[in-house]
């Protein structure tokens, strides 16, 4: 088989074949073939697509690419649950003690990442003395003894996949349904989940920011999974505005907290029902919806959820005095207002634009080698439909260097958008995607 084959194949609008994907895959991920004949060939999918089953094929092949992880030691139904990121997003750190409590078990590998904010194992580092590298058997060893356990993820898992997104990024093919779809799931199908439910963001702080590109990709990740016989759900959640009120590392580990002690945002409370009930149901613990919602908030408000949390940082090494007292975790050197200058109703929070604040004032990380500041970050005062008196606290910034407050204060208020008009509501969720609704 030769790749340039495979290449003129795509080019002319052709199927490729099983075998096609897998010779490439395999290949590249050996070093045999090189970036300019995989570049070209990314561009010839990019024009041409791929239909659904070279998705899965290709899925198929990057996941078979590197180390996958066998969870069939963990007793019940692993059902795994994956964000395609946001701003604020801190759904995972409160959702997975609060389905472990529901006797779902959580075995979740989660990454860091580039991003606004680190992903959410940086994030649960802002808890001292964390250990997020468990060996494997460690790993199996604490779900099946407290029915959870995050870590971050293999670096062997999916190398195909670090190589293609490396060159896609540079050769503007990020942006394919196929290929995105194919990346997400390949690292998801790896990580050894029975069952998936994913949580697709959309608006403008999302990957996709219009909500018809969203949909079509939920419904190629949910046909990916049904085809790889993994139970897969999709919901397509807004994130036009930050999810919750708090954007950083340490401000969202003190948010999802706040969620298990049945306090925090509803914003980020509804979702973690909704996501959670579908986890119960995948994970066979319900029978419908509503009775998954139930649960839910059930271990929410008997303080179930919060005492799993607490066995699940206790049983990694992690400090548990600071979920108690929340003041305990890393706290930046200076909390500053930021005022509205008029009066209005909050209109709009572009949720890219606040990320990139959160970004400048060190949350995130510029390259993957950047260190990030685990204390900064900005808790929101106002959000979308709020009412704001001039004068009033838009945000508070919590920062530890003056130069990078004052660029942050200036894109935060480049964030908001205020109108005289009581503004529409956005729903918190646009669809949800199973089986039945492909
Ligand atoms: N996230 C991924 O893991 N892969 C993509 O291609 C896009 C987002």
């Amino acid at each position: 088989m030769r790749m340039i084959d495979i290449i003129v194949k795509k080019r002319n609008g052709f199927k490729l074949l099983e075998e096609e994907i897998n010779f490439f895959i395999q290949e590249y991920t050996l070093g045999n073939i090189p970036d300019y004949q995989v570049s070209a060939l990314l561009m010839a999918i990019y024009f041409q697509k791929l239909d659904s089953d070279e998705t899965t094929n290709l899925t198929r092949a990057m996941m078979n690419s590197g180390e996958t992880i066998d969870l069939t030691l963990i007793n019940g139904i692993k059902v795994d649950k994956h964000s395609t990121g946001g701003v604020g997003d801190k759904t995972t750190i409160a959702l997975a003690p609060i389905v472990a409590a529901c006797g779902v078990p959580v075995a979740k590998m989660s990454g860091r990442g580039l991003g606004h904010t680190g992903g959410t194992v940086d994030k649960l580092e802002s808890i001292p003395k964390l250990n997020t590298t468990l060996s494997k058997e460690n790993f199996i060893k604490q779900v099946n003894e407290i029915g959870i356990s995050v870590i971050g993820q293999s670096n062997n898992l999916v190398p195909a996949d670090k190589k293609l997104y490396s060159l896609r990024d540079v050769t503007s093919t990020v942006d394919n349904i196929s290929l995105i779809a194919s990346s997400i799931m390949s690292k998801k199908l790896a990580s050894g989940a029975d069952a998936i439910v994913l949580d697709v963001k959309t608006g403008s702080g999302a990957f996709m920011q219009n909500l018809d590109d969203s949909i079509s990709l939920a419904k190629e990740m949910v046909k990916i999974g049904l085809n790889m016989k993994r139970e897969t759900v999709a919901m397509i959640s807004d994130m036009d505005q930050p999810l919750g009120w708090a954007i950083g590392n340490c401000l969202e580990v003190k948010e999802a907290i706040d969620i298990l002690k049945d306090q925090g945002p509803d914003d980020l409370k509804k979702l973690c029902i909704e996501l959670g009930a579908y986890m119960l149901l995948l994970g066979k613990r319900v029978d419908n919806i509503e009775q998954g919602k139930e649960e839910i908030k059930n271990v929410i408000s008997s303080g179930l959820a919060l005492e799993t949390f607490k066995k699940f940082i206790l049983s990694q090494g992690g400090e548990i005095s600071c979920i108690d007292n929340t003041d305990l975790l890393p706290q930046a050197s200076d909390i500053h207002p930021v005022l509205s200058k008029e009066s209005g109703y909050i209109e709009n929070i572009q949720a890219n634009v606040v990320g990139t604040a959160a970004m400048l004032l060190g949350a995130g990380r510029m390259t993957k080698d950047s260190n990030i500041d685990l204390a900064v970050g900005i808790v929101l005062n106002k959000k979308c439909g709020d009412y704001v008196e001039a004068g009033e606290p838009l945000a508070y910034i919590h920062s530890n260097d003056i130069n990078k407050k004052i660029l942050a204060i200036e894109k935060l208020v480049s964030a908001y958008k205020i109108t005289q008009r009581r503004p529409e509501t956005r729903p918190l969720i646009f669809d949800i995607i199973t089986k039945d609704t492909l």
